[in-house]
Formats: structure tokens, sequence, C-alpha cells
């Protein structure tokens, strides 16, 4: 080229010599562009299509779950696998479901549940061992009118988690041992049954049973908030309580972050993504991994929206990226499969507001905006 631009100003053929050196400006600028792709900002190089949300956390390493109720409905069986790689019993494995009275125990549903999630291929996140509602009916008389009331509800502590962790050992991942610590509304815990005889003790020996019935299953304490902030004085006071748990030796992996947005209350606060991140980082800067374990998002939030299922989306956006930027954030669930049948449509208060059209899929099983916000975040193109 050095040869040709000589001959041409020897020439003095001045026009064509300019003309020449636009034209190799011009194909060197393109090059650079198309090497460069476009302009590219590297989002547009992420294929951002959402197949479906389980293909897309499989790809990621996620769980995306549901709860879900009968094995042998029809919503299970359209969504679990294709939409969801993780359950939940919404009901088949809470204590009272088990054992409707202390020590008679029927675990067939249950056990349907579990192998209809083995025939999937998903993964069961087990729901609950310990809590204060759900309970056998006859619990607190059983209790009560014991010779040794606080050595009989040991005794049936210990009988009852080795039983149910022991059944589903190998097969239950996780299990929320304890759920709800926390009184309702405050900041203490929780003056239940097992508290009222056993003290903030009746945690530790429940993970430690459950612990030694099933050595593999990952054990979580599970708890609700109506502000996800780590400066809000319940999540300070949770907080608190898992790390004496931790500093006690307890055997606990990781906290379940319910994830309720009711919208009804006037208690709860819709999250910030930012101070949602930072709560679920104070858990697991303590070693623990985190999930958030029940999520739904009331479409009674936004009763003026234009477009309240864009709204809701935002929602279910913010709280999937304030988990995916936390490394030890594992999953997300939702309290159940699409808004055919959700919780809050059927209980006390909230049922009082239904519809609440909370969850990803529409009533006719159709993504919601939500479910592609959830995707795209997944995918790490929002
Ligand atoms: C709810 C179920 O969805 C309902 O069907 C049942 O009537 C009551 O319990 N927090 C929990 C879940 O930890 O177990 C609850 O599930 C919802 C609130």
């Amino acid at each position: 080229m050095a040869e040709l631009l000589r001959k041409l100003w020897k020439e003095k053929d001045g026009r064509r010599m300019a003309e020449y050196i636009v034209i190799v400006l011009i194909i060197a600028f393109a090059g650079i562009i198309i090497v460069s792709g476009c302009g590219d900002d590297s989002k547009d190089a992420i294929d951002c299509t959402c197949s479906t949300l389980a293909e897309v956390a499989e790809q990621t390493g996620f769980w995306i779950g549901a709860a879900i109720a009968d094995p042998e409905g029809d919503l299970e069986q359209k969504t679990i696998g294709v939409h969801f790689n993780s359950v939940t019993a919404e009901n088949a494995m809470k204590w009272g479901s088990l054992a409707p009275s202390v020590g008679q125990y029927d675990f067939q549903e249950a056990d349907a549940l579990v192998d209809f999630a083995d025939e999937r291929g998903v993964r069961i996140r087990g729901h609950v061992l310990v809590w204060r509602n759900q309970q056998p009916a006859d619990l607190e008389a059983e209790v009560l009118g014991a010779d040794d009331p606080e050595a009989r509800l040991r005794a049936i502590l210990a009988e009852h988690i080795e039983a149910v962790a022991g059944r589903y050992s190998g097969q239950v991942d996780t299990w929320d041992v304890v759920n709800e610590p926390m009184e309702q509304y405050g900041i203490q815990i929780d003056n239940n049954l097992f508290y009222q005889y056993l003290g903030e003790e009746y945690i530790d020996e429940s993970f430690s049973l459950a612990r030694a019935a099933d050595p593999q299953a990952r054990l979580f304490l599970n708890e609700y908030f109506y502000v996800h902030n780590p400066t809000d004085e319940r999540v300070v006071a949770f907080h608190a309580l898992v790390k004496r748990l931790l500093e006690r030796g307890v055997p606990i992996d990781g906290v379940g972050i319910q994830g309720h947005f009711w919208g009804i209350l006037g208690v709860d606060e819709l999250p910030a993504r930012t101070a949602f991140e930072e709560m679920l980082r104070s858990f697991t800067e303590l070693g623990l991994e985190v999930e958030i374990t029940e999520m739904d998002v009331s479409r009674n939030y936004f009763p003026h929206a234009e477009d309240p299922f864009a709204e809701q989306a935002q929602v279910y956006a913010d709280v999937f990226a304030a988990c995916r930027a936390v490394p030890d954030c594992i999953g997300v669930t939702t309290w159940g499969m699409s808004d055919i049948n959700t919780w809050l449509d059927r209980n006390e208060p909230f049922s009082n507001y239904a519809p609440h059209h909370p969850l990803l899929l529409d009533t006719n099983l159709q993504p919601k905006p939500a479910y592609y916000a959830v995707c795209e975040v997944l995918l790490g193109c929002r």
C-alpha cells in the first residue's frame, strides 16, 4: 500500500489519493465495529430467551421451587419439572397432617409426594418438623396432662423428628426444622408450647435431633418478616437468635426467608432490592446458606397501577436479583404453582381480599410478566 501511495503522490493525483484514504479508513472502521460486536455491551452476547424456568434454573445452578398439595393434581402434573426444579409440601409434611393425634402417623400423602418428586427428578424441601401451628390436635392436652410435662414434650419431640426426618432420610434434601420461632408481630421468641417447657433450647434440641435422624439433610430455620432490611428490629432480633444458635454449636445450615408479600395488612412493605440483598448477606456472612422459601406477591399491592402485573414482575425481579447477588442464596420457592390455587385466596384474613393473583403462572397456566422477569434475572439479562 505504501508503494501505491508513493506512486499516486508522485503522479500528483491528490484527489484520487484522498478518495483512496477515505475508502481505506471506512473499511478499517467497519472492521473494528464488526470485531467488537456492533458496540455490544455484553448483554447482547447473552441469550436472553427464556425456555422454561426449570431449565434456566438448572443451567444457572439455582433452585426454583413451588409449594405443592396433591401429586395427582393437574397443576402439579403440568408444572413440576417443567417450571420448577424443587418442591415443598404445602401441608402434607406438617406435624398435624402426618399425625392428627400424637404418635398416630399416616405417611400416605407425604410418601406420595416424595415419590412424585423423585419421579420428576426435582429436589424436596421438607416443611416442617416443628411449628406452633398445624400440630396434632391433642398435643397440648397430652403434654399438660403428663406427670412431667417437660419430659413428655421432650420425648414427643424426639419421637416425631426421628420418625419423620428418619423416614425421608436421603430423599428430603433440606428440612425447615423449626418454622417461625419469633412471635407473630414482635421481636421476642414465640411463647409457644415448646418454648414454655423447654425454653429457647427447644430449637437447639430440634436441630440436633434432625441432624441425628438424617445426617445428610441441610437444616434450616424459617421465618417471615414484614420489612426486609437488616436494620429492621424483627430482622435484628432474628439475626441475634441465629447467632446465639451458632455460638451454642447448634447444627444449622441455613436460614429460610418466607417472602410473603400480602399487601393487605398494612404491616408489610415491598422489598427494596439493595436492602433485601444486605439482609440476605447478613446471614450468609455467618457462614449460612439462605433461601426465599415461600414467596408470593399479591396484586393488592398495586390497586391503582395501570399494569399491576408489570409492578408485580418488578418485585419478583428485585427479590430474585438480590438472591442472585449473594453467592450462598441458593433458591427461591413460590408458595403455590399458579394463580389457580393460592393459600391467600383460601385463608383468612387474606381471602377477604381475593383474588390475589400472586404467583408466576396465571389462571390459564400461562407465564406472567413476573415469570419472564425472573427468567431474565436468572439469565443475567435484567
Ligand atoms: C399455609 C398453607 O398454605 C395453607 O394451606 C394452610 O391452611 C396454612 O398454612 N407460612 C408457612 C406455611 O410457613 O406453612 C403456611 O402455609 C403459610 C405461611
